[in-house]
């Protein structure tokens, strides 16, 4: 789609959507990253339910400080959310994204995986990824914003070698043109589904859903945390998103958030 016409179109095809979690909508053609709009416009007040789209990212941002590339093709996306449950419970929302867009991606007759904690994979490379960012006090989340990155029509020679290997992109597994504003109309119905789960606190659904997609479970893996590295076997997904990990020494270590690599498949990490 060419610069003028994207948010233009885009804004008025989300007029027409009514979905609770897009109550509000903010388009632009290039931004450095929708995460960092939308968390500005969340310290200054933004609504539940407001969405920053954008159709590039000059900076975009990735888990563990890593950028996001971002060229045209994708979708960049991200959702400010006020949720009213425990602040304990808000990385729980990963777990929702990364089944919205596994189920979304799937509508079009793929089979996408999702590598713990919301890594969405298509045959072992990455087609989307989601970073979380909250703010909040005590046991009240101040806000969350959900930053969705999907591969879903990019030029895959457009991204660095590096990542060429180890990515996909949607039209290259279907191969065949995937319209944006459909995509992203089964996207956030899927997703607003999943809200309203976890707003009403059903979080072992959420778990045991994810549960279905994920290809972690049973795998030999290294996973590095933001203080260690630790490798083991993926026991389970407990009901707060936690990986256990058997390891080595015969404990089971619970691991909030990491990076997995598996290791029978060490070219594709
Ligand atoms: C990851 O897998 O490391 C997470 C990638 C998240 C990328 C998305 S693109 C839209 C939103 N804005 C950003 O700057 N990042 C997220």
């Amino acid at each position: 789609m060419k610069e003028a016409s994207f948010v233009k179109k885009t804004e008025a095809f989300l007029k027409k959507l009514d979905f609770d979690v897009v109550k509000k909508s903010f388009v632009f053609d290039d931004l450095d990253s929708t995460n960092s709009t939308a968390k500005d416009l969340a310290k200054a007040g933004g609504t539940e339910g407001a969405v920053v789209i954008a159709r590039i990212q000059s900076h975009g941002r990735g888990r563990f400080e890593r950028s996001w590339e971002s060229p045209e093709g994708g979708v960049y996306l991200s959702l400010i959310l006020r949720p009213s449950v425990p602040r304990q419970n808000t990385s729980l929302l990963s777990f929702v994204a990364a089944l919205a867009v596994t189920k979304s991606i799937n509508t079009y007759g793929v089979h996408a995986t999702i590598k713990w904690p919301n890594d969405v994979r298509v045959n072992g490379r990455k087609i989307a990824g989601i970073l979380l960012e909250s703010e909040g006090e005590g046991p009240t989340i101040n806000y969350v914003v959900v930053g969705i990155g999907i591969n879903l029509a990019i030029d895959l020679k457009k991204l660095s070698a590096d990542l060429q290997t180890r990515s996909t992109s949607l039209v290259n597994e279907v191969h065949h043109m995937v319209d944006y504003h459909e995509f992203l109309r089964t996207l956030f119905m899927t997703f607003e589904h999943y809200y309203t789960v976890f707003e009403e606190q059903h979080f072992g659904e959420i778990i045991d859903e994810w549960k279905t997609y994920s290809d972690t479970l049973g795998k030999s893996l290294r996973v590095r945390t933001m203080t260690e590295t630790l490798q083991g076997t993926a026991v389970d997904v407990d009901q707060s998103g936690f990986l256990l990990l058997w390891t080595a020494s015969g404990e089971t270590k619970k691991i909030l958030s990491g990076d997995c690599l598996y290791f029978d498949e060490l070219d594709h990490t």
